[in-house]
């Protein structure tokens, strides 16, 4: 018997957890950024990032290790594989920036007891908007193509850094649009991408959560309302009846709204969905976290008998591009009220 082998497959999942937090430290820190402009030293990015040299050494060592940074001529420059990497930055955001205090806390919540385990909710925002740009974005707007007439103002409830409304701004010249998000951060995140982009005129941003919006806010009635893995949150918050009882309000406030509604098939127990490759490395700690968390995920006839019951017909269902995600696990509802 070898140990040293068995020793390596056995602990290679630890390798795996300290580079998923480190490679999200590269992110967060700057360095990345930094790197990405131009090959920096170690003096450079130690003095334009206020980071202590020794310590940043000692990350630059490790992630040189990792074949995330190479050296050349004396400054440290991106390798391919970082390159990679940080196209997907979002999902490190979410899972990493987001859930690892989620995860830590897994232990001592498998108790129950009524305690939950805490998440970032800005980071989950920000990266779940991050991710959105490749999947639940292209869905949306495929799903709003079929709409009788094209959206004028739309509202998104839980709008994270509203990344959803600045996209669609962007191609969309006649849209106006109001996001609603409970987080600090996420809205600061917000507004400043808002502003960044020129569109302050274009989208406001409410800090709020959806409830205190529907009692409180005074907004012409919008075309179109976007819940993007919000119905899981309400569902967590307030059960299944306050999701009626929030749908429902909806519609009696804006009774001609048109809905598209993101949520994640609950399929975490059927064995062949989660041999998928994706299912394995995205939708298996997604399932987890959801469990610990204040939030639910449902399979997809729990929300369609869900939507008739609050009285919304399902005018039209997609899933996202299948070169993105093949899992058909994530699900966009185009909704109307009924009657
Ligand atoms: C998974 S993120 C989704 C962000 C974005 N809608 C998207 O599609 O990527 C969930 C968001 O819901 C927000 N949220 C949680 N509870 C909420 C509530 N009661 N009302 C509105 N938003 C809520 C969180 O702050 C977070 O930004």
């Amino acid at each position: 018997m070898n140990v040293e082998q068995d020793l390596v497959v056995a602990i290679e999942p630890i390798r795996q957890m300290t580079l998923a937090i480190c490679t999200n430290h590269f992110f967060e820190s700057g360095i990345y950024a930094k790197l990405d402009g131009a090959p920096c030293s170690l003096t450079e990015i130690s003095q334009q990032l206020s980071l202590e040299p020794n310590r940043l050494e000692g990350l630059l060592n490790y992630l040189r290790n990792e074949n995330l940074v190479f050296q050349q001529d004396g400054k440290y420059e991106l390798t391919e594989r970082a390159r990679l990497v940080g196209k997907y930055k979002a999902w490190y955001t979410m899972l990493v920036g987001g859930y690892t205090e989620t995860f830590v806390q897994v232990g001592e919540c498998l108790k129950g007891q009524g305690r939950w385990a805490t998440r970032d909710v800005g980071k989950v925002g920000i990266g779940s908007c991050g991710i959105s740009h490749y999947d639940a974005i292209p869905l949306t707007q495929r799903l709003m193509s079929k709409m009788e007439q094209p959206a004028s103002t739309m509202l998104d409830l839980g709008c994270g850094n509203a990344m959803y409304l600045v996209e669609f701004c962007k191609t969309m010249p006649q849209l106006r649009a109001c996001g609603v998000e409970p987080s600090k951060a996420a809205c600061d995140s917000a507004q400043s991408i808002v502003s960044k982009e020129g569109l302050e005129n274009r989208i406001s941003i409410v800090n709020k959560s959806v409830r205190e919006f529907l009692q409180s806010e005074d907004v012409d009635e919008p075309d179109l309302l976007v819940l993007g893995f919000i119905l899981q949150e309400v569902l967590g918050q307030e059960g299944r009846s306050g999701v009626i009882d929030f749908l429902v309000s909806v519609l009696r406030r804006y009774p001609k709204i048109t809905l598209i509604v993101i949520e994640v098939d609950n399929q975490v127990s059927n064995p062949t969905v989660m041999e998928h490759r994706l299912a394995k490395a995205y939708y298996n700690p997604y399932y987890l976290i959801h469990e610990f968390t204040e939030q639910q995920l449902m399979t997809d006839s729990w929300w369609e008998e869900l939507f008739a019951e609050a009285g919304l017909q399902v005018l039209a269902k997609d899933h996202p591009d299948s070169a993105v995600d093949s899992t058909n696990l994530e699900i966009g509802y185009l909704l109307r009220g009924a009657n």
